[in-house]
């Protein structure tokens, strides 16, 4: 075959039909999960001011340095295609004065975001989070729910056993300032052995160097100081509560003192979920505490905790668990005529069948029958309706079984009960089911 004339961009992907019954699943599920807990749904542009990651995320982070899509306005202003959204939702929380609203302030979210890293299995340069932000409260408790949520999803779209909860605590700003100078003290000397990543960040940013993936830097890593020499009373305390809360809600996981996070503006509480085969490589989500974020980017000092999860890696775990997601997209019914007559009939036919909420399709473009009863069997209808010119005549119509190959002829009249009935009331999608 020879190579199309266009292709998606590198790092992009088409989301065809069948991918799609994951992605609606993986919705569903989320929304029904954040309604319970009273979470509300919020979007934010897909682009923002550079300056909002600038200073959300933080400048030497990988995100900031290396993986966004910047671009310039007519006007001249520096823009960014959206790389996560905990910054975006920030943003808008203290553009509409959220501050005011009952605390604490519970959002959930499903979209695209943009990061401009080298494409490889499970990261892409378009993917999907969905994930969620509570503003206005700092109990520990509040870490536990968010955390607790998270795996709930995992367990409803039966990911939970093959990921690892990982743990950590970061500390508060103090806490990270002093370690951030034992840290300092600990590289200084010892920059030959580190990777050229970690060479450039050890001055802005030491912490970063205990998280990177080279060999070296991982040997040295494990034999620098520890953050908990350091971590004053307060933040011992509510990682201690958190994990008592976790405890209490019979989540597992497992602490991880080398857990840091890549963005900037964790503080206390951060974790991840690993696949238990990959490790780290494709962590399916992850999150934490970000106390001073709201105040950062303009507003009063708001408490603040969240979390967010890839899509498509979440995906990629359902298809290894053998997980199908349910298929909406089944046909009913298909309906199949012969002659112009029955031609007429069977639209208002199709329309009747819709609006009881039965997926149906008529080729009405066709006119073989056996072409159309060829497309019946391709679609997997599992019934198909037959009208020709006796059939309509009589006032009856046939009814086959797809799959067992049957036929019977039934009053026209009686035909949408008989589907409802035959298909199972409940099993189908009402009109109304928008309004419910
Ligand atoms: P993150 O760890 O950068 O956190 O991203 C969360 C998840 O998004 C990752 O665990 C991964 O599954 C998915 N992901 C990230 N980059 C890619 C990519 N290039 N391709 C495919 N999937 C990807 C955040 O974004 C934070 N905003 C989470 C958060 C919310 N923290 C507090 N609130």
């Amino acid at each position: 075959m020879s190579s199309p004339l266009f292709q998606s961009p590198k790092g992009t992907r088409d989301i065809l039909p069948d991918e799609h019954l994951y992605f609606s699943f993986i919705k569903k599920v989320v929304r029904h999960r954040c309604r319970q807990a009273g979470y509300r749904r919020i979007s934010t542009p897909v682009f923002e001011q550079l300056e909002v990651f600038q200073r959300g995320l933080g400048d030497t982070t990988d995100v900031v340095e290396k993986e966004m899509f910047v671009f310039e306005s007519k006007s001249g202003k520096k823009l960014a295609l959206r790389p996560e959204n905990t910054a975006g939702v920030v943003r808008a929380y203290v553009e509409h004065g959220m501050q005011q609203l009952p605390k604490p302030v519970e959002l959930y979210y499903i979209e695209p975001f943009f990061r401009y890293s080298r494409p490889q299995a499970g990261r892409y340069r378009q993917f999907h989070q969905f994930g969620f932000e509570v503003l206005g409260e700092g109990d520990a408790a509040i870490d536990a729910q968010v955390i607790y949520l998270a795996y709930k999803i995992n367990q409803d779209l039966g990911v939970a056993d093959r990921l690892n909860l990982q743990i950590n605590t970061i500390g508060s700003t103090e806490d990270r300032v002093k370690f951030k100078e034992d840290l300092l003290n600990y590289y200084t000397g010892k920059e030959r052995s580190l990777c050229e990543d970690c060479k450039r960040r050890k001055d802005k940013n030491p912490l970063r160097l205990l998280d990177c993936k080279e060999e070296d830097c991982r040997i040295l890593a494990s034999l620098a100081p520890k953050f908990s020499d350091v971590m004053g009373a307060e933040s011992k305390e509510h990682f201690a509560r958190l994990l008592e809360y976790l405890d209490e809600l019979k989540v597992p996981y497992q602490k991880n003192p080398y857990l840091v996070r890549g963005l900037d503006y964790y503080s206390h509480t951060v974790f991840e979920f690993w696949s238990k085969k990959d490790g780290a490589q494709n962590a399916t989500g992850g999150g934490g505490r970000y106390d001073g974020l709201v105040e950062l980017m303009g507003g009063a000092p708001t408490p603040a905790v969240g979390y967010a999860a890839g899509m498509e890696r979440l995906i990629d775990y359902m298809k290894e668990a053998d997980i199908k997601p349910p298929n909406k997209d089944q046909v009913h019914v298909f309906v199949a005529q012969l002659g112009l007559v029955a031609k007429k009939k069977s639209l208002p036919l199709l329309s009747q069948l819709r609006e009881r909420g039965i997926n149906t399709v008529g080729a009405v473009g066709k006119d073989s029958i056996k072409a159309q009863m060829t497309l019946a069997d391709r679609m997997k209808a599992e019934y198909a309706l037959i009208l020709g010119e006796v059939e309509v005549r009589e006032g009856t119509i046939i009814l086959r079984n797809m799959a067992k190959g049957s036929q019977q002829t039934i009053p026209y009249e009686d035909i949408v009960e008989k589907m409802v009935k035959l298909l199972g009331e409940n099993k189908l999608e009402s009109k109304k089911m928008w309004e419910e």
